[in-house]
C-alpha cells in the first residue's frame, strides 16, 4: 500500500511515503514552513502542495496538533482558531484527493514509538510526551492508545505545563538545559501522581538532545527518550491508516 504520512506542527509541515512494515519513511522526506496564519484551508493547500512531491498515494495519514474525533478538530491550542469544528477530515480529503485519516500529532508520534521505537514490547501504562512548541501526550494500555488525552494543558505550579515546559520555551526564555528539565521533572511528576504509568517516553525535536538533558530529569517513572525522532509522526500518520 503506498501511504504518505503528514505531520502538521505549528513551525513546519512535513511528510513521507511509509514503509508501514519497517517504520521507516521510504524516500527522503518533504518539509514546508506552516503558512501564517495556518487556516485549515492554507494548512491543506499547504499539504497538497507538498503531497505533490511524491508519487500519489492510495490514502493519506495527517497528524495535526489538535484533539481529532471522528475527523473534526476539537480544540486549537497552538494553531489557527479556525481549526475547532473543522471536518478537517473531510477538507483534506479534497484537497489531497484521496481518503485521509485525522488523528492528533503526539497520538500518532506515540503509536510510531509503541510499534518501532522506544515503546516496543512494552506492557502496562506508558505515556508519551512530547516536548515541541507546545506539549503534546500519548496515552498506551498494553500497547493500545487511549486517543485525544491533553495532558501538556494540566495545570503544574499553577500554570499549564506547556507553558512552562515546552521545549521552545528553553529557547525563547534562555533557560539553561538544567532549569528547563527542572521544569520537565515538574510536569512528569504532577502526570505520574495521577496516572502512576509505567514508562514515561519523552518526544519531539528535543528528544535528539537527549543526553543533555534525560540524566537531569527526576522522578519515580522510568523515563527514556523517543527512538524516532522527528519522522514519529510521520509513520505514526501513515500507522494510523493502516489501523483504520
Ligand atoms: C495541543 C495538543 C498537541 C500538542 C503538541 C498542544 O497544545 O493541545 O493537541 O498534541 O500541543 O502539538
Amino acid at each position: 500500500m503506498n501511504i504518505i504520512g503528514i505531520d502538521i506542527g505549528g513551525s513546519g509541515i512535513k511528510g513521507a511515503p511509509v514503509d508501514l512494515g519497517a517504520g521507516r519513511l521510504l524516500t527522503e522526506r518533504h518539509k514546508l514552513l506552516t503558512p501564517q496564519p495556518a487556516t485549515p484551508a492554507a494548512v491543506a493547500a499547504a499539504a497538497a502542495g507538498l503531497a505533490r512531491e511524491f508519487p500519489p498515494a492510495i490514502r493519506y495519514g495527517v497528524a495535526v496538533p489538535a484533539v481529532v474525533k471522528d475527523g473534526v478538530a476539537h480544540t486549537a491550542a497552538n494553531i489557527d482558531p479556525e481549526w475547532v469544528g473543522c471536518d478537517i477530515g473531510r477538507l483534506f480529503a479534497v484537497a489531497l484527493g484521496a481518503p485521509v485519516t485525522v488523528l492528533n500529532d503526539a497520538d500518532a508520534a506515540g503509536l510510531a514509538e509503541m510499534r518501532f521505537g522506544a515503546g516496543r514490547d512494552e506492557a502496562g501504562t506508558v505515556v508519551m510526551l512530547t516536548f515541541g512548541t507546545g506539549i503534546g501526550s500519548a496515552l498506551f494500555l498494553d500497547g493500545r492508545l487511549v486517543p485525544n488525552t491533553e495532558f501538556g494543558h494540566m495545570e503544574v505550579n499553577g500554570a499549564e505545563a506547556e507553558h512552562r515546559a515546552a521545549a521552545q520555551l528553553r529557547k525563547s526564555q534562555g533557560l539553561s538545559w538544567d532549569k528547563w528539565a527542572a521544569r520537565v521533572s515538574e510536569v512528569l511528576v504532577a502526570l505520574e501522581n495521577l496516572v502512576w504509568p509505567d514508562l514515561f517516553i519523552v518526544g519531539g525535536g528535543v528528544s535528539r538532545k537527549a543526553d543533555k538533558f534525560m540524566p537531569l530529569l527526576e522522578c519515580r517513572t522510568r523515563v527514556v527518550p523517543a527512538a524516532l525522532g522527528n519522522d514519529a509522526g510521520i509513520v505514526g500518520a501513515a500507522l494510523a491508516v493502516a489501523g483504520d
